[in-house]
């Protein structure tokens, strides 16, 4: 049933389409793939898009050809190699043993195939059902060396998305290095965009940052061995006039959790290039003939309507098609967490009370975070000896577990599985373990080590260690952090040739490890955690559907954060937590409405001693679990719509409102109050235009038309980081 993806043999075009999107390309002189076009449906393609021939000087033409008005330089492509007369940032670059870096791609053939097939190794947007989605496979081949390079393109039906990503097959008979090998590469014509993506720090993550594409190569990623705080793997480009609710915008995120590159370019003609994959910083992975290299995979979207479409696109297919877990549509438990209430000063004892109280108060599950493995008492020690701190659990650990199940709660457990700390026993066992390059001392950072989970050994240590503890059956949650990025990035058991190769086998061996446990342990929900959001990407998300949004809980530095996290990942995916002021973070004092407002805009918990609250917090405590419960199907699978921007602005806004339309709850926040107020409305969007609404604080009832084309007038509040939570329900 090829009804997704057309190949017109005459033209040689190929027409990727689903009912609200096209994806044209064809092939060219030279085997040339060329990119024709990206955007709104078109029904049939009669090539009217055939690129102009034109002599440029300087732009070179095809080898054997005496034709100069055809360049590879200028034309639009699918994937451009280094070499090949084209002087754009390449998609693909080798190296060959004789120290030649000449690729010269060109079409060999295509396949079709109902649904999508898995990407070995790697996470990727899956189907249930192969009618789901189409897959088509393009071959590039460069002839000398015998490399093949097959362009993976996935359209699904339902949802505006493609996916994309591309195996590089080695059917020559010499070893070659691929030192670029990118899952995506988009050429636009007669452009004029903005990018948008999502820099950030340790405890400020994801702050959107838009500025116009101009001239030259600009470079977004990370090299630090994860997907980063620093640079989300995300980028969109937009209409200079796209807003969030018109425009054209195209946007691109990366299923991959190391080091990843976004490189935007407009050229001397005002084309504008895109090339996303892995970082080719210290990348070089040696191909030996009969192998294979599978990029990760991209996600791409369209929207004609704004931001809000694109992450409409990006939300469905994370939460439907990326998250794999039995959690994926469930509701989360509301949970208390104990590191800002104790750090690392606890024993079983302090716990208990705290456990005491979330029962009281309606809470769902106790989390148990760092500092209760090996002796640890601050973060000097025992990172790689997951077995229970006696001093603090003299009955065991799962004593404590049997008393937060007797309680009526969930019980959740802290890891950091990736890491290593000189004083720990895997140390004094297993020096080799930590990665280091022979000779030098290696960096810490927060006092600790990474393992080089590029060797087998040191993932199958792991996955015993790990199983071990969750095999009691009493873990209900795993928090999976990891706080420190790579560096001395070198394997002992890997060849001076592969050494390019380690910080993607990291990466593989990462996956391996959370796919052996994910897979023994189905019914153990799993949070990603990296200091907070430092490892928040749709890699992770194939195995952890849930993700600490940022070790920062401030409710007014959170509204930009979870905004912008917003832009490309789901609400379920995203946690926060209402906790103590003044906050441990940036010293402000809000309001107890405006941190609950602001945490229950996502996958909620508490992180505060329960213990030490006034009665009068812990009212509101109980009143807020209570409205969580009664919101939290429509706010964790509702639909999301951000309605103001908090960034540089003093206001912020957005709502939750369920499939049929029917149920609706919105979160406004002002920062800063005003001694003379300009008057503001907020308007809401995506509701029934024909139905009435009650507002059910107040009894009012309004159309939908008018909510959203009237909106109504904010509160006057003369008080700094006020917040109000609306909800309304049609009559
Ligand atoms: C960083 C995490 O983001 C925090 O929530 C906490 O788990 C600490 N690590 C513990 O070391």
């Amino acid at each position: 049933m090829n009804d997704l993806i057309e190949f017109d043999s005459k033209r040689q075009v190929f027409h990727l389409h689903n009912g609200n999107i096209s994806y044209l390309f064809s092939v060219e002189e030279g085997g040339t793939l060329c990119h024709l076009y990206f955007g709104r449906r078109v029904q049939k393609y009669h090539g009217e898009l055939k690129y102009p021939r034109v002599d440029r000087g300087f732009s070179g033409n095809l080898p054997g050809s005496l034709d100069r008005t055809f360049s590879r330089d200028t034309l639009p492509k699918e994937y451009s190699g280094a070499g090949e007369m084209d002087y754009h940032t390449p998609a693909a670059v080798i190296r060959r043993n004789d120290g030649s870096n000449a690729l010269m791609l060109r079409y060999s053939g295509y396949s079709i195939e109902d649904g999508k097939p898995e990407l070995e190794g790697l996470p990727a947007a899956w189907v249930e059902k192969p009618e789901e989605a189409q897959t088509l496979t393009v071959t590039l081949k460069d002839e000398p060396t015998g490399l093949l390079y097959d362009l993976l393109y996935t359209i699904y039906r339902d949802v505006d998305i493609i996916t994309r990503s591309v195996r590089v097959r080695n059917a020559g008979n010499e070893d070659v290095f691929l030192e670029k090998a990118a899952s995506l590469q988009i050429d636009f014509t007669d452009r004029d965009f903005d990018s948008i993506c999502l820099p950030g720090a340790h405890a400020n993550e994801r702050h959107p940052e838009r500025q116009r594409v101009g001239y030259g190569i600009q470079k977004f990623g990370s090299i630090r061995g994860t997907s980063s705080h620093q640079m989300n793997p995300f980028l969109a480009l937009a209409d200079r006039k796209a807003d969030e609710y018109s425009g054209d915008v195209y946007g691109f995120a990366m299923v991959y959790s190391g080091n990843h590159s976004f490189e935007v370019e407009r050229d001397q003609i005002d084309q504008t290039h895109l090339v996303i994959g892995i970082n080719d910083y210290n990348f070089s992975w040696k191909l030996e003939p009969g192998s294979a290299f599978q990029t990760p995979e991209v996600l791409m979207t369209y929207s004609d309507r704004g931001f809000d479409r694109m992450s409409q696109s990006f939300h469905r297919i994370i939460r439907d098609r990326i998250v794999r877990s039995r959690f994926a549509h469930e509701e989360r438990p509301i949970l208390v967490n104990n590191w800002e209430a104790t750090y690392f000063d606890f024993d079983e004892e302090k716990l208990k009370t705290i456990v005491d109280d979330a029962k009281d108060l309606g809470i769902e599950m106790f989390v148990l975070d760092d500092g209760w493995f090996g002796h640890r008492d601050d973060d000097n020690s025992s990172l790689g000896d997951w077995k229970v701190y006696e001093r603090k659990f003299p009955s065991g650990l799962g004593h404590f577990a049997d008393y937060v199940h007797e309680k009526g709660l969930g019980f959740g457990l802290w890891f950091e599985p990736e890491m290593i700390s000189y004083d720990s026993d895997l140390y004094r066992d297993h020096p080799e373990y930590l990665m280091h390059v022979p000779g030098r001392e290696p960096s810490p950072s927060r006092n600790q080590y990474v393992l080089d989970l590029t060797r087998k050994e040191v993932v199958d240590n792991l996955f015993e260690q790990v199983s071990e503890i969750l095999e009691s059956g009493r873990i209900d949650y795993v928090k999976w952090d990891m706080n420190r990025h790579l560096s001395d990035v070198y394997s002992a058991s890997l060849p001076k040739d592969r050494q390019g190769e380690v910080y993607h086998r990291y990466v593989l061996g990462l996956y391996d490890l959370m796919e052996r446990l994910t897979e023994k342990f189905p019914d153990v929900l799993f949070e990603g955690c990296s200091g907070g959001g430092g490892r928040f990407d749709a890699g992770m998300a194939y195995y952890m559907p849930q993700i600490w949004t940022s070790d920062n809980t401030d409710a007014v530095s959170r509204l930009t954060i979870q905004y912008g996290t917003s832009l490309v990942y789901p609400i379920s995916m995203t946690t926060a937590h209402v906790s103590a002021i003044p906050n441990h973070q940036t010293g402000r004092k809000t309001p107890f409405e405006t941190r609950g407002n602001a945490a229950m805009s996502a996958v909620f918990g508490y992180e505060l001693d329960l213990t030490r609250m006034s009665q009068e917090d812990r009212d509101k405590v109980k009143e807020q679990v209570s409205c969580y419960k009664d919101i939290r199907n429509l706010v964790q699978y509702g639909t999301f719509h951000r309605l103001k921007s908090p960034v540089d602005t003093n206001q912020a806004a957005w709502m939750f409102v369920s499939d049929d339309r029917r149920d609706v709850c919105v979160m406004t926040f002002q920062v800063l109050a005003s001694a003379q107020p300009s008057l503001t409305k907020t308007k809401l969007t995506g509701l029934d235009p024909e139905l009435e609404y009650e507002n059910l604080e107040t009894g009012e009832v309004f159309g939908g038309d008018e909510l959203m084309e009237l909106g109504f007038y904010d509160p006057v509040v003369h008080q700094d980081y006020t917040s109000k939570m609306y909800r309304f329900r049609a009559l």
